[in-house]
């Protein structure tokens, strides 16, 4: 049995479709059984949260190894990075640890103590609890869901002067990549680096966006120093600040993973899917 916390999301919703379709049994582990409906139909649903350990051993019964794939950036319940990402990723692996499964860690490429943004900080402690605790483990850290900025900048919008270039990756790659760390073992203790081919700026992404929606609408640009002033009060800011400030980008063919046969869709053909 495969449990998948963050199983109701984007990421986890294509990861507990692809390990149900391959055969395996899978348990999706969410705080609201009416977010994981739309998978009763191919998984078990049991009602849990990382941030309470008392929900977690029941949830954990029979199961031989858990996916991570939370977040606490934004999303109902009052979620912070610090409660969801880098506590309750550690509540979550003691009690995988506990029961003797193994853990496969969604992360994002850039986690560092000292990264501008919270939840690649949040991001790079659970990576280090992980690292630290009996389970074998698996990290797998990605880059920017091409996807879910899709439908952020769809305004169209652009977060300040949008001129630096940020790696995104499509969520279906990465559901690929989690799939299969999940079920082989040979990528136990390994650091699994998930980029697509392509580094785009925010206004390089909207124009794509919007020549395939056929959007003729102006682009309207929420000023830095606007961000600026807004980053002590909103974490939203202060990502989309550092997004236009940090360098965000990858080069996927360089990174040395051991799956060697990454899949590898352009941002195009990516959102020309989530536009269809
Ligand atoms: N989005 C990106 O660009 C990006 C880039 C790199 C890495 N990642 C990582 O990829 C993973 C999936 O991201 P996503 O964008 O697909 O997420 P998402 O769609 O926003 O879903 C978030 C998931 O977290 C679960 N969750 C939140 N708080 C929880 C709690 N306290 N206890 C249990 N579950 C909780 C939610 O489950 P319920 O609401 O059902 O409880 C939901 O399934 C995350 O680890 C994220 O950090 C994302």
């Amino acid at each position: 049995m495969i449990l998948v916390a963050g199983g109701s999301g984007r990421l986890g919703t294509l990861v507990v479709r692809r390990l149900a379709r391959d055969g395996h049994d899978v348990r999706v582990l969410t705080r609201d059984p009416a977010r994981a409906q739309h998978l009763s139909d191919v998984a078990e649903v049991v009602v849990g949260d990382v941030r309470d350990p008392s929900t977690l051993p029941g949830a954990l019964h029979g199961v031989t190894t858990v996916v991570s794939a939370v977040h606490g950036f934004d999303g109902p319940g009052g979620v912070t990075p610090a409660s969801v990402d880098r506590d309750g990723n550690a509540r979550l692996i003691d009690a995988a640890a506990a029961a003797g499964a193994d853990v496969v860690l969604v992360s994002i490429v850039g986690a560092a103590a000292d990264s501008p943004m919270e939840l690649f900080r949040a991001k790079y402690a659970a990576e280090q609890h992980l690292r630290a605790s009996t389970a074998p483990w698996t990290i797998v850290r990605a880059t920017a869901f091409v996807e879910l900025w899709a439908d952020i900048l769809a305004k169209p919008m652009v977060f300040g002067r949008g001129d630096n270039p940020i790696n995104f990756v499509s969520v279906h790659d990465v559901a690929a990549v989690v799939a299969r760390a999940a079920v082989d073992t040979g990528l136990r203790g390994q650091t699994l680096d998930v980029g697509g081919p392509n580094n785009l700026t925010f206004t390089q992404l909207v124009a794509e966006l919007q020549s395939l929606r056929g959007d003729t609408r102006t682009v309207r640009h929420i000023p830095r120093a606007m961000l600026r002033v807004m980053s002590p009060l909103s974490r939203k800011a202060a990502t989309a600040l550092a997004m236009d400030t940090t360098d965000l980008r990858f080069d996927p063919t360089a990174s040395p993973n051991a799956v060697v046969d990454l899949p590898l869709t352009d941002a195009r053909t990516a959102l020309e899917a989530s536009v269809r």
